[in-house]
């Protein structure tokens, strides 16, 4: 009866949407599953890119920033903060009645070396990185308290096998750094939804480790709300039994599970870039880049089977889903044209490079209410 329900009301929507000849519009369509949204960088928020930030409008219900509430960019020096973008973000998303997501509070890349040093630059000690990450946490959480609906509090803490990478975080302070983040997190804004962000979960070994720590910070007293899978996604990667097998292993924790990054790489691999580790590079080639010209048909279709096979997922698990993310919003500014390899032509997203929807989202839009 539900799903009759639901189902007819859905197709009504679709059948308006049309007879008015307006896009469907994903947050509609999958208004009983999940919020779905993008991430976003300054000409979108800030309304420079006209295009992008109407489509934006028009598609998503929540976002998240690709940049902007990095360390290094919302807390480049000692004691110096700057909030000027960071502050049109959250801005847009809350004129825009959007679910306001921050990215990202401790993490290994994109925070400056400064944090983990001394005038020397030698190591600090465990005392003063702490004290610089609650600083940091309070200030910045402190700002948006209320505003700002959850927070990726760590980012990417394991190695592939399941263990903690050995980050300045893990190194200098130890395994409890966890700990300590999400214990500010909570200190700093009792309310928002505190998350734990990772890539390749997929994998057995890895997402084995990350449900042994979500289990310890349970244990510890943190209520961890969602664990968000990044979900830079191959064609071939993860399967569906992975991908299943991921969701039902978080959802048995007892929290939500958020696809937070999600995009599809058609290109070639390069070598071993599975998974999302910032700092490859490889060097470009015209094997390496066979789509400059254009997608072909067959690879636009198998592109397309490949989102309905991914929502199909995520609608059949929709109780245990919280958002849909999309790293970007058009091809044309998605990071996959830069890595792992520099000046690649990319199609990983829904939109193409002039903002209009291809094949995969209208087969997107047919998995909702199925
Ligand atoms: C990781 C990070 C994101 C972003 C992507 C690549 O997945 O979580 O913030 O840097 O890499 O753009």
């Amino acid at each position: 009866m539900k799903t009759f329900v639901r189902t007819t009301v859905f197709a009504a929507g679709i059948f308006l949407a049309a007879r008015l000849g307006a896009q469907p519009a994903l947050k509609q369509a999958f208004q009983n599953d999940f919020l779905v949204g993008a991430a976003l960088n300054p000409s979108q928020f800030c309304e420079s890119n006209e295009m992008e930030a109407a489509l934006i409008k028009q598609q998503f219900n929540t976002i998240s920033p690709e940049n902007v509430l990095k360390w290094a960019l919302v807390h480049p020096e000692p004691g110096r903060y700057d909030f000027a973008l960071a502050d049109r973000y959250v801005a847009f998303g809350e004129k825009n009645h959007m679910a306001v997501i921050g990215h990202t509070l401790v993490w290994h890349n994109q925070t400056p070396d400064w944090v983990f040093q001394d005038n020397q630059g030698k190591p600090v000690s465990r005392e003063v990185l702490l004290q610089r990450m609650r600083d940091h946490i309070m200030t910045v959480v402190g700002r948006y308290k209320g505003r700002i609906k959850g927070w990726d509090v760590v980012n990417e803490a394991l190695a592939e096998d399941g263990t903690l990478r050995p980050s300045p975080w893990r190194k200098i302070i130890g395994e409890d750094f966890l700990l300590k983040a999400y214990q500010f997190a909570h200190e700093a804004d009792p309310q928002a939804e505190l998350y734990y962000n990772e890539y390749s979960l997929e994998n057995k070994p890895k997402r084995s480790g990350a449900v042994a720590l979500i289990q310890q910070l349970q244990a510890q007293g943190v209520k961890i709300a969602a664990v968000g899978l990044q979900s830079h996604v191959r064609m071939d990667w993860p399967t569906r039994r992975q991908e299943e097998a991921t969701i039902s292993a978080f959802a048995n924790l007892g929290v939500k599970v958020n696809i937070t990054e999600l995009d599809v790489d058609v290109l070639p691999s390069a070598g071993n870039d599975v998974g999302a580790e910032v700092t490859s590079n490889f060097k470009r080639s015209e094997k390496l880049n066979p789509y400059a010209g254009g997608l072909p048909a067959a690879m636009q279709q198998q592109l397309s089977d490949r989102y309905a096979e991914l929502f199909s997922i995520f609608v059949k698990h929709r109780q245990d889903i919280g958002r849909v993310t999309f790293w970007g919003v058009t091809d044309g500014d998605s990071w996959l044209n830069d890595w792992p390899v520099h000046g690649r032509t990319s199609y990983p997203l829904l939109f193409d490079r002039a903002g209009k929807p291809k094949p995969a989202f209208d087969q997107v839009i047919k998995t909702a209410g199925s």
